[in-house]
């Protein structure tokens, strides 16, 4: 079974993807740490996060080593990675190995922007997250003030909205959800509540 959950920025998708993977047993790929490891390469390198060919090399050289999960998830990342994840030799260079982990025995859960349009046009089920962007800022805010970041909620909800823009105007691969996905509205639900939902879409889907 292949679970393709999509959705904006700070939405629950992530989240939803880890527990229902926990679930039923799944593997789980954030697809959205191999656009900020690209971004991080690059940055780490001190090349431009606008050169193209530097942006391609980047996403084919990634390793293992570069999940350094504390840095890729900082608010700097998020915002370099989506400059990266608009070049469509970026996409190009990180389909094959999200197919790959996709197409294990047994099936995974892959989350990002892009699942259930392009990387498994074919899953099993596809949930679009959603939520208001206040309400994403509002998460965001507590989950970087718990890590011990600065968490100034204008200045995310500003971030989040022209992440918002920059992903679902871009010509390669923006962010929409795919006709047969299911929508999952999470701004008045909290976490159980959300995969409660999430997994009975899953549960009518099989
Ligand atoms: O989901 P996350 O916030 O970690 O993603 C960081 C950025 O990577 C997104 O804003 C988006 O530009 C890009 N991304 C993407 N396609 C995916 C996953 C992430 O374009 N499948």
């Amino acid at each position: 079974m292949i679970i393709a959950i999509d959705g904006p920025a700070a939405s629950g998708k992530g989240t939803i993807a880890r527990r229902l993977a926990a679930l039923y047993g799944l593997p789980h790929l954030d697809t959205g740490l191999l656009y900020r490891a690209t971004a991080a390469a690059l940055i780490g390198a001190d090349r431009d996060l606008y050169d193209e060919s530097a942006a391609v090399a980047a996403a084919r050289g990634l390793g293992l080593t570069d999940f350094d999960e504390v840095v890729l998830r900082s608010r700097e990342m998020g915002e370099a990675a989506s400059i990266v994840a608009a070049m469509p030799g970026v996409r190009h260079a990180l389909l094959e190995a999200q197919r790959a982990f996709a197409a294990r025995p047994g099936g995974a859960v892959l989350d990002g922007r892009d699942i259930g349009t392009v990387v498994c046009p074919r899953a099993d089920v596809k949930i679009f997250v959603t939520a208001s962007a206040a309400a994403r800022a509002q998460r965001r805010a507590l989950e970087l003030a718990q890590r011990g970041e600065r968490a100034d909620y204008a200045a995310i909800l500003a971030d989040i909205q022209k992440r918002d823009a920059r992903d679902s105007e871009r010509t390669a691969a923006p962010l929409r959800p795919a006709e047969d996905a299911v929508r999952l509205d999470t701004t008045p639900l909290g976490v159980e509540a959300a995969v409660a939902e999430a997994a009975r879409i899953v549960e009518s889907a099989r």
